[in-house]
């Protein structure tokens, strides 16, 4: 006799096969590419000054990755630093040993080896990839790309479709990375490493070639550290959005945007012709970000996609499983002293000597903190209680959530995300379906946040 559990492990598993086929169909595409991450520069702007970087493929941001739904992504992937570093493959719901977490989903790639990424995309939207070991200072040097996923029949044709990758890098005066400040407590116990230069698709203040007239999309990925940007066009033209985090949702308008960390926006703009710039104004100051330059006139009927549903609904029957997170810590935060490997130390003793700064439940986090062990098929309520007096930008592997958002003015909203930027004091209910087994990290995409102890892992068996 199977205990219930079991029946509903094994009852799953054959679930699973059959909702999963992709890897087994024959004739499934392929589509491949390959990726080395190594040394190189790059000029941020026309002065000729070069900046010694970590890039994919010497590019920054890193190559843009293009499947369709259904495909399967074939990344052949080659290390030539001087380091071990992964491949996260961000917002993807994937298969638990392609996820990409070093000492968690899979081993390090040492310097000089290969490892090959494969696995089916399914869901169609924007999404990005970026180096998970010590991401701290692997990303902050460069190591990141997008990658966009096309629905059925959507094409993706510069310029009406277009990705605009925002960046936000310390540099010195020389325009070289401040290496200095790497694994600062200051950043670490505050908002992050916060940069002093803005980069739109590897450029300072570039030219955007957009069409004359006719709608645009614009996929807007933060790639920075820990820097919220708020965005806005010339004239607070209004912005639809029409995706969050790749997955489509009711769509909105908005004049300025609020995207943190890791975050995705797809907006549409109903006519291309009133666009001139855009603008970065979380200082209080406009930064001019980029400008638009209208190139071709648009000939035929736009081929944007527009319109379809989140990637799954809000699940009906909850709460099946509460996992309760209170967030502690940080600078001018409430948080005394917190368990380390164990050991009840108090929280100066964790900074000074382990540079840790923030729990979950009193527990400084890591991959070795299980939240939860949640049974396949289940529907999760992830209760997070950001009582700390700082933002963070909560992402979870593996699955979107549900979460009744309040990132975007007074209006709250349901929206499916797979990163969700949580308000200083907010408590938020992340709600998902534990479709996807595997062992996932849910953490904080601040990196020096999430390096000093905010993450931890849900298991679902
Ligand atoms: Cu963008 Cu743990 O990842
Ligand atoms: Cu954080």
């Amino acid at each position: 006799m199977l205990s219930r559990r079991e029946f509903f492990q094994y009852s799953t598993a054959l679930l699973s096969l059959t909702s999963m086929p992709t890897l087994l169909k024959a004739r499934q595409n392929i589509r491949r590419y390959s990726l080395a991450a190594g040394f190189s520069s790059s000029s941020f702007s026309d002065d000729g000054v070069m900046t010694e970087l970590w890039l994919y493929n010497q590019q920054t941001p890193g190559p843009l990755l293009v499947a369709k739904r259904g495909e399967i992504l074939e990344v052949e992937f080659h290390n030539n630093l001087q380091e071990p570093t992964t491949i996260h493959w961000h917002g993807i719901r994937n298969l638990n040993e392609m996820d990409g977490v070093p000492g968690l989903t899979q081993q390090a790639i040492e310097p000089g080896d290969s490892f090959t990424y494969r696995f089916p995309v399914n869901d169609p939207g924007t999404f990005w990839y970026h180096a998970h070991n010590k991401a701290w200072e692997q990303v902050a040097r460069g190591l990141y790309g997008p990658l966009i996923i096309l629905d059925d029949n959507e094409e993706f044709e510069n310029p009406f479709d277009q990705v605009i990758v925002i960046d936000d890098w310390l540099i010195n005066s020389a325009e070289q990375i401040d290496e200095k400040s790497f694994g600062n407590l200051g950043h670490w116990s505050h908002g992050g490493r916060l940069g002093n230069a803005l980069t739109i698709n590897g450029k300072f203040s570039p030219e955007l070639k957009i069409p004359s007239n006719g709608e645009v999309k614009l996929r807007f990925i933060n790639t920075s550290n820990a820097r919220i940007m708020d965005l806005e066009l010339n004239d607070k033209i209004p912005m639809k959005v029409v995706s969050v985090d790749g997955s489509s949702c009711t769509p909105f308008n908005l004049t300025r945007m609020k995207i943190g960390p890791a975050q995705r926006i797809d907006v549409i703009i109903d006519d291309a012709k009133t666009l001139s710039s855009l603008l970065e104004v979380s200082s209080g100051e406009e930064f001019f970000a980029a400008k638009f330059f209208p190139s071709i006139q648009s000939t035929k009927q736009s081929k944007l996609h527009n319109g379809s549903k989140p990637y799954y609904k809000k699940p009906q029957e909850i709460p099946a499983r509460l996992i309760e997170v209170h967030m502690q810590g940080g600078a001018m935060g409430n948080l005394a002293n917190a368990i380390f490997e164990g050991e009840r130390r108090e929280l100066r003793d964790l900074a000074l000597n382990d540079s840790k700064l923030w729990a979950f439940n009193q527990q400084i986090g890591g991959y070795d903190l299980n939240l939860a062990d949640i049974n396949l098929g289940e529907t999760v309520l992830l209760r997070v209680w950001n009582d700390t007096a700082w933002f963070h930008a909560m992402h979870l592997h593996g699955q979107h959530f549900w979460v009744e958002s309040n990132e975007f003015g007074d209006v709250s909203r349901p929206l499916l995300r797979d990163t969700y930027l949580m308000k200083p004091g907010e408590k938020a209910d992340l709600i998902f379906l534990a479709d996807n087994p595997g062992v996932w990290l849910f953490h904080c995409h601040m990196l020096e946040h999430h390096a000093s102890g905010m993450g931890g892992v849900i298991s679902v068996f």
